[in-house]
């Protein structure tokens, strides 16, 4: 089993790895109807396309908008046109559900005197809610936001944050996420990356691999020791 000696910090990147982003579509399922799994497939799809997009372009803003300008997109290539449903689903993304063992593996990190943090296109305000919601708070060292640099993963400005805020190296990182992309991308910025690979997607072909593939949050223990 990879043991990976140095690592001082495991930073997580939020939804998909910690928060499910199905959940705010889960929770309106029936108001939604017969579209959505579509919706919300095409709401991420578009949510991550925009980031990228937006970053090439050199017109940020910050994901709270996109997501809903995402949201807008998915809604209209489903017909549905329910202002309210909307605005609920958008607030939910506030609450978005942590999987069942992201709160356990934090707080075994933290207790082990590992630092923890989170690294997410996730603005301030939906990271701040969503991890108080989680109650991880009190288990992460930091919470940092691609906001400060002003671009989107996998732009190499927003890994650098790590090692600007916790003081690593970038080999002492255990990055764990569970978008290929983003794995990719940490990985070719020079962390270690653990992909938490929970829909069995096939790996990115793109420069960048992880040093383990895990299929939930708490095999990350081993991989550090614990
Ligand atoms: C994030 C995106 C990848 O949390 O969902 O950064």
């Amino acid at each position: 089993m990879t043991n990976l000696q140095d690592i001082q910090a495991c930073v997580f990147d939020a939804y998909g790895t910690l928060f499910d982003f199905s959940s705010p579509m889960q929770r309106r399922r029936e108001k939604i109807g017969p579209e959505a799994d579509r919706l919300n497939l095409l709401w991420r799809q578009k949510q991550l396309e925009y980031s990228w997009l937006r970053s090439l372009m050199g017109a940020h803003a910050d994901f709270w908008q996109i997501t809903a300008e995402a949201l807008d997109y998915a809604m209209a290539a489903c017909n549905i046109t329910d202002k309210a449903l909307r605005a609920e689903l958008m607030e939910l993304y506030l609450s978005i559900s942590p999987y069942p063992e992201a709160l356990a593996t934090v707080e075994k990190l933290k207790a082990a005197k590992r630092r923890t943090a989170i690294l997410s296109n996730g603005s301030v305000m939906m990271l701040t809610a969503a991890v108080n919601h989680a109650r991880l708070t009190p288990h992460l060292d930091a919470v940092l936001s691609i906001e400060e640099a002003g671009v989107y993963k996998p732009h190499r400005r927003t890994y650098q944050l790590v090692l600007d805020r916790l003081d690593v190296q970038p080999y002492q990182v255990l990055f764990v996420s569970a978008n290929a992309w983003d794995v990719a991308g940490a990985a070719h910025f020079g962390f270690q990356v653990a992909w938490c690979n929970r829909a069995g997607n096939l790996p990115e072909n793109l420069p960048g691999k992880a040093v383990a593939e895990i299929a939930s949050l708490d095999q990350v223990l081993p991989l550090v020791g614990l």
